[in-house]
């Protein structure tokens, strides 16, 4: 898969390897990286890459014509690199504080692209005709950043440990958002810590019984920490029975707050 960045500062991406994931991913031929610096596609000495908003008003404007050459250069690039089956499975993301939020389920359907580019805005914004040529736009959360860079890092860092041989494929599937529901709580080495015992039935070798109590965990985890969650989660029967299990027995209260 081919991940590119457009952006008006690439040092923000210069340590991007120091994560292990992420070069392992690179090194094995899962993920290749590119950093494109917009500046390279604005003209003249001044590398002119905003201009004062049409109308007034505070603040700098992201050009058309830096961003927009860089997005045909890029898109070229991507079919030399992935061939014209990859350009049908390519996607063009702008990232924005106004974007759709960004969930584990875009960064699964992400990691099946060929070829990714995001596109960090950065200033007050970038000018109205560029967002036409994009996909979609996405948000990591609720909060305004200085630029894209940032969100672009999390978006990359999410894909890559989900790429072939990134991680071991059970523990990308079992963990928190991949089933709807937060992850259950985890213990190792030792088995009482400070006067703490792990749950007896962790111990207990019985995996049946072990699948249950996870889930149950699972369930009594979300519908405390994230009700929005659970609230769009739809119960198995066995869920359903786990719930009131938990319910009757209000010792069996989550475990990890
Ligand atoms: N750019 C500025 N803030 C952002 C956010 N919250 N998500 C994505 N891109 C952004």
């Amino acid at each position: 898969m081919l991940i590119s960045v457009l952006t008006i500062m690439p040092e923000l991406f210069a340590d991007l390897l120091n994560s292990p994931v992420l070069a392992r991913a690179v090194s094995k031929g899962e993920l290749e990286l590119e950093i494109v610096d917009i500046r390279d596609y604005a003209p003249g000495s001044f590398r002119h890459i905003d201009d004062s908003p049409f109308g007034g008003g505070a603040g700098m404007v992201m050009r058309c014509q830096p961003v927009l050459d860089a997005l045909r250069s890029c898109r070229a690039r991507g079919k030399e690199v992935c061939g014209q089956e990859g350009a049908s499975r390519r996607r063009t993301v702008i990232m924005s504080p106004a974007g759709t939020p960004y969930t584990q389920e875009k960064a699964r359907a992400f990691s099946g692209l060929s070829h990714l580019i995001l596109i960090c805005g950065h200033y007050e914004g970038m000018d109205a005709r560029i967002y036409s040529h994009a996909d979609e736009q996405v948000s990591i959360g609720d909060y305004i950043l200085t630029g894209g860079e940032p969100a672009a890092r999390v978006v990359i860092d999410s894909i890559a440990r989900l790429l072939p041989g990134s991680l071991r494929d059970a523990s990308t599937r079992e963990e928190s958002f991949e089933n709807g529901l937060l992850e259950y709580p985890q213990y190792t080495q030792p088995a009482v810590y400070e006067g703490e015992a792990v749950p007896e039935v962790l111990r207990s070798g019985n995996h049946e019984k072990i699948r249950r109590w996870r889930l149950q965990q699972s369930l009594l985890l979300t519908r405390k920490m994230r009700p929005d969650l659970f609230a769009a989660h739809v119960l198995t029967a066995e869920e359903e029975e786990l719930l009131a299990e938990a319910d009757r027995e209000p010792d069996n209260t989550v475990s990890v707050e």
